[in-house]
């Protein structure tokens, strides 16, 4: 088979966008546009990616990382001279390049493949991505020609009123002849509206010099949205959040209210798992099966084991283990680890500590920096006093332990094995194993002392 290259066009500023963020980095669902075009192009069979930056060209290299090679367009005269500078990485290339905007995040492998297919079968030297846009405003328009061969594009700004009227647009994306491409962007000029160099305007040169040029038209225009602007990044976030949510729901997830389920991109879902209403499920995170998640949880980049339930909590940067209970209204902060059959209830809140099997933290408690072994029971308002006003410390419980109610661990601590710690506690040292430790000020009744204050 030929060669395939893929040109991704990532240099703009994003003008429209009115944003401090460049373009191309605004995330949909969770992940940067350019991001979702180059792991879809990474599933094609591509020989090499190079992308074009200019704009937060550090910003986006340091997103797509070695998942591409850049070049750097360090002026933007437009999308031709965008693809020109890739010259010097494929200019002397033989096969075939596919060339994707960088803010068109919803465009299908199977899409680009598809295209890529009609491309070789009508051995074309250049092949448009088109669509039929019920309102095409914005976009450059396909001219066709008597026998509905394609002429040329003309972008909005240029269209006289009635190539406005055409809802045939180009997506942006194309293949080429990797060296009449490089050849053709030589003869592209910027007599335009916007006084730009457009890489639609190789189309009409290899047509008028008589190469094969094609169309190959998706029936989808929603998967070729160009997303320049706040409106139609809100749109690109509702599409690709029905399409992620239907992916899980046909693995077999049960999703109860999808237009209220927000799941990242990434994120794996088990079967037979529930996903209850207004849940947020975001960046790497991996979930098992049969969990039930929500109503209203937010859990990013974590793992949660299978039977697990998370109701109405935050989950961040964690793993949690199988058969556990995480809320309602617990708050997991990043780097914990909570073991299996474990109960975290409502108010508590970890921080940065494990917890080994079978632990129960039921109610309104803060634990942070803390070892904790299994079967411990850490009773109601419990905290782990971890913070001095400079440092933290760490507080170690080890298993079979019982914290009574309201118990202050100042750390650093040590709790050994099978010990007992009555409530009230304010515990300073370390409580050797298997001991009773109560640290609290006795009890003192000062009988009919009330009455005796009435009576004066
Ligand atoms: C472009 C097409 C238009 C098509 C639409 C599809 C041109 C001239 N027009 O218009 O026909 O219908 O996409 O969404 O190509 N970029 C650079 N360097 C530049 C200019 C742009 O890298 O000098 C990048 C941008 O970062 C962006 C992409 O190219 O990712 C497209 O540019 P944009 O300004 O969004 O073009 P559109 O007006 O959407
Ligand atoms: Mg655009």
């Amino acid at each position: 088979m030929s060669n395939i290259f893929a040109v991704i066009l990532a240099a703009g500023q994003g003008t429209r966008m009115k944003s401090k963020l460049y373009k191309v980095l605004h995330p949909v669902c969770g992940k940067p546009m350019v991001q979702h075009v180059v792991d879809h192009i990474q599933t094609l069979d591509v020989n090499r990616i190079v992308t074009v930056v200019g704009h937060g060209a550090e910003k986006v290299q340091q997103q797509l990382g070695d998942k591409s090679e850049y070049v750097l367009q360090a002026e933007q005269l437009g999308t031709a001279h965008a693809v020109q500078q890739a010259e010097g990485i494929l200019g002397n290339e033989e096969g075939t390049t596919i060339v994707v905007c960088g803010d068109t995040p919803l465009i299908r492998p199977e899409t680009m493949q598809a295209l890529f297919e009609h491309h070789q079968a009508k051995n074309a030297k250049a092949t448009i991505l088109t669509a039929i846009a019920e309102n095409p405003t914005g976009y450059g328009r396909i001219l066709r020609g008597e026998n509905g061969q394609v002429e040329q594009i003309v972008e909005q700004k240029d269209a006289s009123v009635e190539q406005q009227l055409v809802k045939e647009i180009n997506t942006g994306t194309y293949c080429f002849d990797n060296k009449l491409l490089f050849e053709t962007l030589k003869l592209v000029k910027n007599d335009n509206a916007q006084g730009e160099y457009y890489l639609p305007d190789v189309i009409e040169i290899l047509q008028k010099q008589g190469d094969i040029v094609e169309a190959y038209v998706t029936d989808d225009f929603e998967e070729t949205l160009g997303v320049n602007d706040r409106v139609a990044l809100a749109q690109a976030e509702a599409l690709m959040r029905a399409r992620i949510n239907e992916k899980h729901m046909r693995n077999g997830v049960t999703i109860i209210h999808p237009e209220t389920t927000y799941i990242s991109a990434d994120a794996v879902i088990g079967s037979d798992t529930v996903i209850q209403p207004g849940c947020m499920i975001e960046g790497a995170t991996v979930i098992g099966e049969d969990c039930n998640i929500g109503p209203n949880a937010q859990i990013a980049d974590s793992r949660i084991g299978d039977r697990t339930t998370v109701h109405s909590s935050v989950v961040r940067e964690s793993a949690i283990a199988e058969d556990t209970a995480i809320g309602p209204f617990a708050h997991i902060r990043p780097l914990s680890d909570i073991g299996s059959h474990v109960k975290i209830g409502n108010f508590v809140e970890v921080k940065k500590s494990k917890l080994g099997n079978d632990t129960k933290v039921s109610h309104l408690s803060y634990i942070g920096d803390a070892e904790i072994g299994s079967n411990v029971n850490i009773g109601c308002g419990s905290i782990t006093v971890n913070y001095d006003g400079k440092n933290k410390f760490k507080t170690i419980i080890e298993d079979d332990v019982f914290v009574g109610c309201n118990t202050n661990l100042v750390a650093p601590v040590k709790v050994g094995k099978g010990s007992f710690i009555a409530a009230g506690s304010t515990i300073t040292k370390e409580v050797p194993e298997d001991a009773l430790a109560i640290a609290r000020a006795r009890q003192e009744n000062k009988p009919n002392y009330v009455s005796k204050l009435n009576s004066k």
